[in-house]
């Protein structure tokens, strides 16, 4: 049998839609347009949001394509067996057309029918059903003529069975069906696609859009219901290859055969050797999409140009990890364009700006890294001609990372070179003392502040973890917090971005903070191992050592962070959250100031 390839899963999936009755429109910009929302097209729907709100698409009611996307919120995760920057989403649409009986219908021929996936296999998941909208025993009947067993149709909350708004804020969404490979054993009785044993693999999902989000955060029901699908191309390439991560299959091979070739490693002869190789694989990919996109972008500090930058950074550091220099950059992107040219054009037209640029980024990074290099060449001499011993101490290392942007593996290769060693231990000391002083920053002035303020000062406190998921959500997922200081009257959260927040932004921050708090869902802090954290998405800098056990404070959907605590009960205690001034704090780092009004009386 003809193997299955990109080439081949792309045509058969719009061929199979046609033939029931789509018209294949061609992939849009990974720019998205006019939409402050998002900085890249993160889905298939994105272009198609006035046609979901109701207006009319020239193409006709029943639409499908392959859209380039870009996804940067789950970066801490590439690597690992199936998360990739960019990626190609297969989907369909109806647009107030079919509902959920077709929908499901066409999903279920085309994977077992075309893909020819084993039933036995595959399992999906539904909504439960909440006060925004009832439970869907519609789409798990229709699952079940269709051949699924009950046990395999699992009722799972918002979190894991609703999708959109795309920007998080207002626009199209609805409840949604999504569609697993079962990949090994379930780990437990207890055991469902939204455990993260890797038992189930998400490769397709269906969403009933029928409701539209307003800014005030109810959902109010759309003049049509729609279909939207998305299913991801790579993953579906590596469960029909029958291959174990998405880096297996013929879109990564050659580039990852480069970077053995080059390096002399094996992909596969160790954990780190792997992860370094896919990220660097993923991220080159990335950069050529965005690149060579025909709105594409230029590396900058604000932006779309600020993720590319820090994608092609953070490859140029991996690959020192792997003993190559920056020209892999440019021998990773001539094997993808000439994988991809043939689906996107564009990135034959831009084949020269695609690698002129990645060097010339990678040189600009090579010369702050100079910069360092030359701190690190006066501390060596000194420490030799003081005839002192050759370690370098763990404060250092943190200050070569922390200014210099070293990565400790680069400190440590250069400290080798010469004969030297370094104090990790007090390396990750220092990195932990560091977050400890902007966490502890705060609890200080708690303990400083008045007695009767504690309330005060715990509403303010849980305001700051909602705003960090707020910016985190709205503005830019690589954000972190780089200081707090909370006193009675107002917060004040210092965050990395290397521009203004826009008074837009601001307003959608503030927006999404009180829906939040409107909700009023209850805090709740469990202890935990810093890798348990980890794996739950918890927020906060995993490389440093908090200690065995961290405490993660979740406020429902909205936040899920390492912290000491203390917090208020519920967000509704909050009262109405105000945000009361923007600024620069210092280099690369922005401050905003809020306010809680305080629980109504
Ligand atoms: N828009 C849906 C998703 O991205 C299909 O999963």
């Amino acid at each position: 049998m003809e193997k299955w390839t990109g080439d081949r899963l792309r045509k058969a999936y719009l061929d199979f839609f046609a033939s029931k009755g789509h018209s294949v429109i061609p992939s849009a910009s990974l720019i998205p347009e006019n939409d402050p929302t998002v900085l890249f097209t993160t889905a298939g729907m994105h272009p198609l949001v006035p046609y979901l709100l109701g207006a009319k698409h020239p193409a006709g009611t029943r639409l499908t394509d392959v859209q380039k996307c870009i996804r940067t919120a789950d970066i801490d995760e590439v690597g690992d067996p199936s998360h990739c920057t960019f990626f190609e989403m297969l989907g369909n649409w109806s647009l107030g057309d079919y509902f959920k009986q077709d929908a499901i219908a066409y999903s279920w021929e085309f994977l077992t029918q075309v893909l020819k996936l084993d039933p036995d296999k595959l399992a999906v998941s539904v909504f439960a059903g909440d006060e925004d909208c009832p439970r869907d025993e519609e789409s798990a009947a229709r699952w079940e003529q269709m051949g699924l067993p009950r046990n395999r149709i699992f009722f799972l909350p918002k979190e894991n069975n609703w999708w959109g708004p795309a920007g998080g804020v207002t626009g199209p969404c609805g409840p949604d069906t999504e569609m697993f490979i079962i990949r090994k054993k379930p780990c437990g009785p207890d055991c469902s696609p939204a455990c993260s044993c890797g038992a189930y693999l998400e490769i397709w999902n269906d969403v009933f859009m029928q409701y539209n989000r307003t800014p005030d955060g109810r959902f109010e029901p759309l003049a049509q219901k729609n279909v939207d699908t998305g299913m991801g191309l790579d993953r579906t390439i590596c469960v029909l290859q029958g291959v174990d991560s998405v880096y297996d299959t013929e879109l990564y091979r050659g580039a990852i055969e480069k970077v053995e070739e080059l390096s002399g490693k094996k992909y596969g002869e160790s954990d780190d050797v792997t992860r370094a190789i896919r990220i660097v694989c993923d991220h080159v990919r990335a950069a050529v999409f965005m690149l060579g996109d025909e709105k594409g972008v230029t590396p900058s500090n604000v932006d779309q140009g600020y993720v590319l930058r820090r994608l092609i950074r953070r490859a140029v550091r991996f690959a020192r990890t792997l003993g190559i220099d920056d020209s892999v950059l440019g021998d990773l992107a001539t094997i993808f364009i000439d994988l991809y040219a043939h689906v996107y054009p564009e990135l034959e037209a831009n084949r020269d700006k695609i690698t002129g640029e990645l060097a010339q980024e990678a040189a600009r990074f090579t010369r702050t890294l100079q910069q360092g290099l030359k701190e690190f060449e006066k501390l060596v001499g000194w420490i030799e001609r003081s005839g002192g011993e050759k370690v370098i101490n763990g404060k250092t290392a943190f200050r070569l990372y922390d200014t210099f942007g070293y990565p400790l593996e680069l400190t440590i290769e250069m400290a080798q070179e010469r004969g030297f060693t370094v104090d990790t231990e007090g390396y990750h000391a220092a990195f932990a003392e560091h977050q400890a002083k902007s966490q502890a920053g705060s609890e200080q002035r708690f303990k400083g502040g008045l007695a009767e303020s504690t309330d005060v000062t715990a509403r303010l406190h849980t305001a700051t973890h909602l705003l960090n998921a707020a910016l985190r959500t709205l503005v830019d997922p690589s954000i972190e917090q780089r200081g707090s200081n909370i006193t009675p009257e107002r917060l004040r959260f210092d965050f990395n971005l290397n521009r203004k927040v826009t008074p837009e932004e601001l307003k959608a921050i503030e927006d999404w903070v009180n829906e939040a708090i409107a909700a009023d869902v209850e805090i709740t802090c469990e202890e935990m191992t810093v890798d348990e954290a980890k794996a739950q998405g918890a927020v906060g800098i995993f490389t440093s050592k908090y200690g065995d056990r961290v405490k993660v404070y979740t406020m429902g959907r909205y936040s899920k962070e390492i912290c000491g605590g203390p917090h208020a009960a519920r967000t509704g205690e909050l009262g109405a959250f105000h945000i009361q001034k923007e600024q620069a704090s210092s280099a690369g780092v922005r401050r905003i100031r809020a306010t809680v009004d305080g629980p109504k009386e």
